[in-house]
């Protein structure tokens, strides 16, 4: 079965990014959202980033045409039903996340169609058991920027088949033009499992004041060649998604490192989520 419809719930940074991926390959895109406003706000998610390519000359007008026409933005879930692979990239929850895979399993109509998930952190077991098809479930695990980030961790729970894992691989290579990696269903997967105990450290860092947040993110960045600092990395992946993310690693494992600092969540709790809501540990006006 060649894949040529595909779904993505959630039109958030992650899943505006999914689904610009899976429209620049040629594929037939609905996009869903909670309400027509964030439809919208998804939509111009994706403007935004491809008008940004076209600013750079990476891509022509033209070609972003034809893109957004190939993209729909919805706020109905039924039209999912006929696709043949759908991604979830909703907020990182596993209430929201089990209670959409349980509405997908009655919307999606194709027996092999593709169940996957973005998450971070959360078994694809546990989301795989809110259907009666917990072999199609599996996790396509894309990075930030989507647009720009090569991987896709593929995530088999115990209960994935092998054909839905090899089918999502061979999209993600193949048709996405992604590299693809894959682990076993356990929380945090490769990266995160070894990327967040790293930015938990700088946060305690900053937290207990043993260097600015300047410094840390500079010293990463210019000691050990990372792109940008831990601290300016949270607040692009969201401290909203990270305090998730630490929750998750932490029931599983019941390590110390992974728990998250309480810096961490108290500026959570302020709203202060990083980029997306303008204020995190930098200031972004
Ligand atoms: N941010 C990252 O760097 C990153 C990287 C890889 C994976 N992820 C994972 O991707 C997922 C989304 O993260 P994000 O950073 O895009 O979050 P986000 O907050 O930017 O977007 C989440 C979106 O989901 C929507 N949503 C919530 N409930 C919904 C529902 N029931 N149906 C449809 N839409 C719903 C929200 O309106 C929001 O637009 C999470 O599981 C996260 O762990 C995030």
């Amino acid at each position: 079965m060649n894949i040529e419809r595909v779904g993505v719930v959630g039109g958030g940074q992650m899943g505006a990014g999914i689904a610009e991926v899976c429209a620049k390959a040629g594929v037939d895109v609905v996009v869903h959202e909670v309400s027509e406003e964030l439809a919208e706000a998804a939509r111009s998610r994706v403007e935004k980033s491809l008008g940004k390519a076209v600013e750079r000359g990476k891509l022509d007008a033209t070609d972003r045409d034809n893109i957004l026409a190939g993209m729909r933005f919805v706020s109905d879930l039924n039209l999912m039903a006929d696709r043949q692979l759908v991604i979830e990239a909703v907020v990182e929850h596993e209430g929201i996340k089990t209670d959409l895979f349980g509405k997908l399993d009655t919307i999606v109509t194709a027996a092999d169609a593709i169940l996957a998930s973005n998450t971070s952190s959360i078994p694809l077991t546990r989301i795989g058991q809110a259907t009666s098809r917990p072999g199609s479930v599996v996790g396509m695990h894309f990075f930030n920027p989507a647009p720009v980030m090569p991987l896709v961790e593929i995530v088999h729970s115990v209960t994935t088949t092998d054909d839905t894992a090899d089918r999502a691989a061979a999209f993600a290579r193949d048709v996405l033009g992604k590299v693809v990696v894959r682990s076993k269903d356990r929380a945090g997967f490769i990266v995160n499992k070894l990327l967040c105990p790293y930015i938990f450290e700088a946060i305690r860092m900053f937290e207990s004041g043993f260097a600015t947040r300047e410094d840390i993110d500079a010293a990463m960045v210019n000691g050990a060649g990372y792109p940008m600092g831990p601290l300016t990395l949270s607040d692009l992946i969201g401290n909203d998604t990270m305090l998730a993310v630490a929750e998750s690693l932490y029931a599983e494992y019941n390590e110390p490192r992974y728990a998250a600092p309480p810096l961490l969540k108290r500026m959570v709790e302020a709203g202060m989520l990083g980029r997306k809501s303008g204020r995190g540990f930098y200031d972004y006006g």
